[in-house]
């Protein structure tokens, strides 16, 4: 069966048409066209959009349980030159060819445990598999890069790459160390320099984290800081200063063993350990060096932005500043449950924008809450700020605050210095995803640039991609693809000037 030409599977119950976008219809499309409404600054022009994430949940034998865990595909919309000084585009899509993908597809079953869908292996199995467990390759949550090559991954240690023309997958990246990383930040981030940045935990009686990086045209990872805690807290995301990585540890705790052995769905095996609380630790990117912060429970995915504030003369940072998107109860992870979101229930789960001061010489900071009254995540700011200075404003998907509408369903500008809500683009009866910022090349005001905002209304043919004015919130266009794109987390832009 050619997945270009069938879908794999219908969803199993009717979903309102909103929520299209977590169906597994979307087919694998060779270049197609892209209507275009409005106007494309020009200098986005020769870039591509890349969106990745979760596509198919629904097998024959057997379905995903989780938003989080269906099978990734990738999609790229090119912007080229257009008829008369305008832009013209178009979308391909494609499979991203993992082993979780092929043993599923084998099995007509999910093969592999994912975050929230039980392992289907048994325990004999896992024992085998005890120090090096077999876990998914499904990269369905971030794209980076490792100088010029692109890689697609999830919350584990394997990184498969593409080709961002083509979308063709070109491989499994090949470490060249011996370090044991069992789960692994998602969130990768890629330097100015091309290096590439990441978190990763071994798992054991300790467990030790591990601030790595792999230089452009390396496959080796660099151990730069290691520490070691008793159980792990829930990673999914880092941030990073001029001078530090920041590492939070939510209060979702996990137990290494029954990690190891349980067999639940990979969330499943954390629990919330309001005594234990939260804490957060910078690593020294000068010497690996190590300080922690105890703060109040909480659970993060995502931090907005951190930054260092110098100390009176100067010469070195005498806080680290970092803003969190938080929630203060495990129930976000249930709440993204597929047959919850399918079933139209609103999330349901309050998130705040908090501010950690992280001052040198204490061990403890308490946060504060930048702007009441909203609830908001999937963060986005201008990327020459971004790990490297203070944003006054942010981009968010934010969540209605009646709470009836079942997802994000708005795009929200705070002023997180002014506490105050600067700005908000919506579209009616619609879900909106995350607001990826584009900046435009050279500029350096921190709302110079678009944002990107996946959309999907009621009556829309396919997904609706907005270009939003981050300083006015106006929407200067769309770019109306030929299919549904299903709800992701995270996208990336290819930029005209960028290689490869
Ligand atoms: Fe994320």
């Amino acid at each position: 069966m050619s997945l270009a030409t069938k879908p794999v599977t219908s969803a199993p119950t009717a979903l309102a048409t909103r929520l299209r976008g977590l169906q597994s219809t979307a087919r694998e499309l060779p270049d197609t066209p892209v209507e275009i409404r409005g106007q494309i600054p020009p200098w986005l022009i020769g870039g591509s959009l890349l969106l990745n994430g979760p596509a198919l949940w629904d097998l024959p034998h057997g379905s995903y349980e989780h938003w989080f865990d269906g099978l990734a595909m990738l999609h790229r919309v090119r912007l080229a030159p257009g008829d008369v000084g305008g832009a013209s585009a178009t979308y391909r899509s494609r499979y991203l060819q993992t082993d979780d993908l092929r043993e599923s597809l084998a099995a007509r079953k999910p093969a592999r445990s994912a975050f929230g869908t039980a392992d289907p292996a048994g325990l004999f199995s896992r024992l085998r598999n005890l120090r090096h467990p077999i876990v998914t390759d499904n990269g369905a949550v971030v794209m980076a890069r490792i100088g010029s090559q692109w890689v697609a991954q999830t919350e584990t240690p394997l990184l498969t790459s593409f080709d961002p023309d083509t979308l063709a997958t070109t491989g499994r990246i090949e470490y060249d160390d011996d370090e044991v990383i069992h789960v692994m930040s998602a969130h990768g981030v890629t330097d100015a320099q091309g290096t590439y940045w990441n978190v990763g935990v071994e798992m054991g009686p300790k467990c030790t984290y591990k601030l790595f990086k792999i230089v452009a045209g390396s496959r080796r990872r660099e151990v730069v800081g290691r520490w070691s805690v008793r159980q792990a807290g829930y990673l999914h995301a880092f941030a990073m200063t001029p001078t530090h990585a920041l590492v939070w540890q939510p209060a979702m705790r996990v137990n290494a063993i029954k990690l190891a052995l349980a067999g639940k769905g990979f969330i499943d095996n954390f629990k919330w350990n309001a005594a234990m609380g939260s804490r957060i630790d910078a690593v020294s990117l000068t010497d690996g060096s190590v300080r922690s912060w105890a703060v109040p429970a909480m659970a993060s995915f995502h931090a907005v932005q951190a930054w260092d504030e110098p100390s009176q003369d100067g010469r070195a940072p005498a806080t680290l500043v970092l803003d969190l998107c938080t929630t203060d109860g495990p129930e976000i992870f249930s709440a993204l449950r597929l047959d919850r979101l399918r079933a139209g229930q609103p999330v349901g789960v309050q998130h705040r924008v908090q501010r950690y001061r992280l001052e040198l010489g204490r061990s403890d900071a308490q946060p504060r809450t930048l702007v009441e009254g909203t609830s908001v995540e999937l963060p986005a700011v201008h990327g020459a700020y971004w790990g490297r200075q203070q944003s006054r404003h942010a981009w968010f998907a934010g969540f209605d605050p009646d709470g009836k509408a079942p997802m994000f369903d708005r795009t929200v500008k705070l002023d997180l210095d002014g506490g105050r809500i600067a700005g908000t683009w919506q579209r009616e009866h619609a879900v909106q995803l995350e607001p990826l910022f584009v900046e435009r090349p050279g500029s350096t005001a921190e709302d110079d640039g678009v944002l990107l905002v996946p959309t999907l209304a009621e009556g829309d043919e396919g997904t609706v991609i907005g270009v939003i004015d981050p300083a006015s919130m106006q929407c200067l266009a769309t770019l109306n693809l030929p299919q549904v794109v299903p709800f992701g987390f995270h996208a990336a832009f290819k930029p005209a000037w960028m290689p490869g």
